[in-house]
């Protein structure tokens, strides 16, 4: 099996999952990188023969804007897709149903779906060190079916709902602390092109999608949230995000 990943992952918890079941599937996989924007997405042209993983995590319910706009420029070709939302505890409403569309109107052909739970990646406490041992066993459980369905693709549903969530904008946006160095990683690497370097660094808050690529990739730790609007967010979803939520394949 020639196995690619196409992979949006900001932090790297979508990866994490991603890996657990490639590693499963018994392979090594090519990686195509959605947070790269300056790749031309649309020089790639998958074949049938192909298998790749489509991974996104989930964004307010939906697939981030950045990564549907790149999936919608490859061309599948009828490469087959495992289809993989990746959501920090609360809930992946519309995710896997709007990838699946995405994924169907660039040419590919999705077999399998998988929604699967990593740490959050705005308020670290929900879904905490996941995925954890219980995860890694579900999704290992889930190999032998991948498998199946690759070997014999067949319709299937998806839990979601059309028209889409409304994507909310999300207040949440790093700020900048006295220990940046101006190196310009948080700049080269954010997948949104909102950060500038000039004599500052700047943010442009109307790029921003909150990714917490800055937050991930500064070697100073330099990128944080403000603690205020941190704490009311995370209150906010503090009950949805109690109970441990599930792992799923469809
Ligand atoms: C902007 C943003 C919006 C998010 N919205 C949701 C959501 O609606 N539901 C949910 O359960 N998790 C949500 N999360 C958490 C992520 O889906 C989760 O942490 C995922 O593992 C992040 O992937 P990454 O580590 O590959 O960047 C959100 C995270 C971010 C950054």
């Amino acid at each position: 099996m020639d196995l690619k990943k196409i992979i949006f992952s900001a932090t790297g918890g979508t990866e994490k999952v991603a890996d657990i079941l490639i590693k499963g599937l018994d392979e090594s996989a090519e990686k195509i990188d959605l947070l790269d924007r300056n790749r031309e997405f649309s020089k790639i042209c998958l074949q049938k023969d192909d298998v790749c993983m489509l991974a996104v995590p989930s964004y307010g319910g939906r697939v981030p804007k950045e990564a549907a706009e790149r999936i919608a420029r490859i061309k599948g070709n009828g490469a087959k897709a495992i289809l993989l939302v990746v959501y920090g505890n609360r809930e992946y409403d519309d995710t896997l149903l709007e990838l699946k569309e995405v994924a169907k109107k660039s040419g590919f052909l999705p077999v399998v779906a998988v929604a699967a739970v990593a740490e959050h990646s705005i308020m670290h406490q929900f879904a905490k060190g996941r995925p954890d041992k219980q995860d890694r066993e579900e999704l290992l459980s889930y190999v032998q079916f991948i498998r199946e369905r690759i070997e014999n693709p067949k319709p299937f549903k998806v839990p979601g709902k059309k028209p889409y969530r409304a994507y909310g904008k999300i207040p949440l946006k790093p700020q900048i602390k006295r220990t940046c160095n101006h190196c310009g990683k948080c700049a080269k690497e954010c997948p949104a092109g909102a950060i500038s370097m000039g004599e500052y660094i700047k943010l442009d808050k109307n790029l921003c999608i909150s990714c917490m690529r800055c937050v991930a990739v500064c070697p100073r730790h330099a990128r944080k949230l403000s603690p205020v609007l941190l704490k009311l967010a995370s209150h906010k979803l503090k009950k949805v995000c109690r109970k441990r939520k599930k792992n799923e394949i469809y």
